[in-house]
């Protein structure tokens, strides 16, 4: 089977289109990047021609020990070749307990009970449950701006308009607060019907740092209340902001803490929510209802074997340190180039999980470019920077979403030399976009055209 992918890997596109998501492929084809990867490694994918990209999006963190990370491949061979029991529902391997005994090891306070599921978005909605079972109260107050998943759970939490359109109605009962607005978030608690306040500490979507003292009066305020708190740590956990978790920067102590993709280790669906004993007791904990909240995929063994596997690489390379050293040397060449380059507004980071804003640029027909793009689509304008460092670096960034921020996620493994690698990309693109010759704008430009009478031709039929 592996020889036929590999034999068919011309047709990936059109099978694509053909039977997963067209759209995505028109995207990608606009963006160029329409290549087709043969393999992974560390810090690189390969395309069909050799020719080597590095990986600053990682699968929006997905591949954060690194692609095809050899520690964690020897121990999935380790737990395929031991023929394992597996499936059965009425059953606890012990590769779960220890999976679970680490993660409670790493977390503060009581957090020792843990339930496992297959993505993000299920353990975000095993949270609403377990919140909303535990506290008897119906509501549950989440962010603006916030990114939980898009299953309608998590989507009903979600704060931006976008994910949700055409999807309604979804859950009632869940309400938004401004990011870092505490007034706001006391006056929905007060009532004492709220269940959860579920934040991410360090907002993904476009790496939204919390106000000082925030999260922890937060936290406070719940207490107060007896509202539970929930940190979404799907994509701040297991070493991205130079910790192991993004709670330990503030000292926070919450009632859940949710894991997902760098759990994986880059092979395998697994997401946790892990909370208290108690609580998870308050919420399901009786003989008559052991069994109303399960996930058939929830303990498979590889996936229990990969997130053991992941946290073992973790610690062994000291990922979170290492996290925190290279962001450092990021942070700094980033704000080098800021100081050259008029377009980068500000830079948002935390270990390596990195944003960066781009500005209006002050020369005439570029502010006229610039206007156009937006005209076209929130969000086109950063691939004037995205579109280059691809096409003529090698190197893949993101987007991130209906703003004007770029998103750098690269591996946790990455190396002081490719860090580098990258600021010297991003300095050659800019000079480029900042110059009288750019050839970049014309691309871009030729998408907000295009964008806008095909916008146009829809409105006249
Ligand atoms: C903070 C956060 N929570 C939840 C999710 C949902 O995870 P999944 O895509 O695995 O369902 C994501 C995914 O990007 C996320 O960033």
């Amino acid at each position: 089977m592996v020889a036929d992918a590999l034999a068919r890997g011309g047709e990936t596109l059109e099978l694509a289109a053909r039977h997963l998501d067209h759209s995505l492929v028109d995207v990608l084809a606009i963006l160029g990047f329409d290549r087709q990867y043969v393999s992974a490694r560390g810090s690189y994918l390969y395309d069909a021609d050799g020719r080597a990209y590095l990986d600053f999006h990682t699968g929006e963190g997905f591949a954060s020990l690194g692609h095809n990370h050899p520690g964690v491949r020897e121990v999935l061979h380790a737990a395929l070749a031991a023929d394992l029991v597996d499936g059965v529902q009425l059953h606890y391997s012990a590769l779960a307990g220890m999976l679970a005994e680490e993660l409670s090891q790493r977390l503060p306070g009581e957090l020792d009970a843990v339930f496992f599921a297959s993505t993000g978005a299920e353990a975000v909605d095993t949270a609403m449950k377990f919140a909303r079972a535990a506290t008897g109260r119906p509501r549950l107050i989440s962010c603006d701006s916030s990114f939980h998943g898009v299953t309608l759970g998590p989507l009903s939490l979600v704060g931006d308009e976008f994910f949700k359109e055409g999807f309604g109605p979804l859950l009632p009962g869940c309400e938004r607060v401004p990011f870092g607005d505490l007034g706001r978030l006391e006056a929905e608690l007060r009532a004492k019907d709220v269940a959860a306040f579920i934040v991410e500490p360090i907002q993904g979507r476009m790496v939204t740092l919390p106000p000082a003292g925030y999260l922890r009066a937060a936290q406070a305020l719940c207490r107060r209340y007896g509202t539970m708190f929930v940190l979404d740590e799907v994509q701040t956990g297991l070493g991205r902001t130079g910790r192991w978790f993004a709670l330990e920067h503030w000292g926070l102590e919450p009632d859940f803490v949710l894991v997902g993709k760098a759990l994986s280790g880059g092979y395998m669906p697994v997401a946790a929510t892990v909370t208290t004993r108690e609580i998870y007791q308050r919420a399901v904990g009786t003989l008559e209802r052991c069994y109303v909240h399960q996930s058939t995929f929830g303990r498979n063994r590889l996936s229990m074997a990969a997130g053991l596997a992941s946290m073992r690489v973790i610690d062994s390379e000291r990922l979170p340190e290492r996290a925190a050293r290279i962001g450092a040397v990021l942070r700094d060449g980033l704000a080098e180039l800021q100081r050259r380059y008029e377009m980068i507004k500000e830079i948002r980071a935390s270990g390596l999980m990195i944003g960066i804003e781009l500005g209006a640029p002050s020369a005439r027909v570029a502010r006229l470019n610039w206007r156009l793009m937006h005209l076209a689509s929130e969000g086109l304008f950063p691939q004037l920077i995205v579109i280059p460092l691809h096409r003529d670096h090698g190197v893949i960034t993101m987007a991130a979403g209906k703003n004007d921020v770029i998103k750098l996620l690269p591996p946790l493994t990455l190396s002081e030399s490719e860090a580098h690698s990258f600021l010297a990309a991003l300095d050659a693109v800019l000079a480029d976009c900042h110059g009288p010759a750019s050839r970049n704008w014309a691309i871009v430009r030729d998408i907000a055209t295009a964008t806008l009478r095909r916008r146009a031709r829809s409105t006249s039929r």
